[in-house]
């Protein structure tokens, strides 16, 4: 038995773009440049990076829905990158994907009991509704959630039943696809923090891309960073943090907002505009409060809260 949960080595994946010439052929997209990491079991890698930078185009090959151009993937010591759909069906109970857009990737004609049941069924498990009770139980949802529709939940209770699915078949890997880039703003730190003490009570190893480095550092131990089809920078999510060695991470750092205004997809150009707004209020009201001060001998107004003394520390907070 291997210690390692997840093994790439040398992968590349060329995409052909579509032709636009009769006489040529469609040029060819670079996606991924030979990546090769390995993460550990129980470990929580997070793969940051910029928009079209591969991190989707990875994880697909990681769960076994693309096939790499050329390099290796092995998950739980099998080599996975050469075998065919049909001997792939160990992976789905060894490792479940959550993705980004959890209107898209529930049947909205099932209701949620068959929606969670379905991986247990395709292994063949047949009455599963007091599984399905736990799941929703475990992942925040009342047992009569079973007999809705996807349409007739939240942003935030659709993710829910995503990673209810997701953990049906008692995974013990966890991928996930920017989870919660597409929730609302007030439920993205929840789904965060549910994936968070869920990983952690079933000892799950996690693989969680995001273009956000500080939603990746709330959930993970280790980081990759990302650009243009390689990875630049690999190493505990800390070191990476404080002292970035590589320049896209120090970009990637700079622009990242701490968590509580990533969560509230605020981004450093925002906040950098939202600080000046608040000097600017600070320097007024000092200057009408100078003038009152005069006139009424007072104290001083207290400054007007930065947008982030509003909100209360981030658990990453430095
Ligand atoms: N099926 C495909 N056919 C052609 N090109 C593709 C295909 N899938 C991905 N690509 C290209 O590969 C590159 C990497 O795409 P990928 O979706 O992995 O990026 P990403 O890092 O996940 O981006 P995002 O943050 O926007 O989700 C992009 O240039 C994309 O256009
Ligand atoms: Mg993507």
């Amino acid at each position: 038995m291997t210690d390692v949960a997840i093994s790439v080595r040398d992968v590349v994946r060329d995409y052909r773009r579509p032709r636009t010439s009769l006489t040529k052929p469609g040029s060819v997209v670079h996606a991924l440049r030979g990546v090769s990491f390995d993460v550990a079991r129980g470990q929580r890698f997070g793969i940051v990076g910029e928009s079209g930078c591969g991190k989707s185009t990875l994880l697909r090959i990681i769960a076994g829905l693309d096939q790499p151009t050329s390099g290796s993937v092995q998950v739980g010591g099998v080599e996975i990158s050469r075998l065919p759909e049909r001997r792939l069906r160990f992976l789905r109970a060894q490792l479940q994907l959550v993705f980004q857009d959890p209107m898209g990737s529930l049947d909205p004609r099932m209701r949620v009991r068959d929606i969670i049941a379905e991986p247990l069924v395709a292994q063949g498990h047949r009455d599963n509704i007091s599984r399905v009770h736990e799941l929703l139980d475990a992942v925040g949802l009342q047992p009569e959630a079973a007999d809705r529709f996807p349409h007739q939940f939240s942003g935030g209770q659709r993710q829910r039943i995503s990673i209810a699915r997701a953990l049906a078949p008692d995974p013990r890997i966890l991928v996930a696809d920017e989870p919660v880039s597409a929730l609302d703003v007030s439920v993205r730190a929840q789904v965060l923090n549910l994936l968070d003490e869920l990983v952690q009570r079933l000892s799950l190893t996690l693989v969680f891309v995001s273009h956000d480095l500080s939603v990746v550092r709330h959930v993970c131990d280790t980081v990759a960073v990302m650009s243009r089809g390689e990875i630049v920078e690999m190493g505990p999510i800390g070191d990476v943090y404080d002292t970035p060695a590589h320049p896209y991470s120090r970009q990637l750092v700079a622009a990242a907002p701490r968590l509580q205004a990533a969560l509230a997809g605020r981004t450093a150009a925002v906040l950098a505009a939202e600080t000046l707004a608040a000097r600017a209020l600070s320097s007024n009201a000092s200057s009408r409060n100078a003038v009152s001060r005069n006139a009424a001998d007072s104290d001083p107004k207290p400054t007007p809260p930065t947008p982030e003394q509003t909100t209360p520390p981030p658990k990453d907070a430095p």
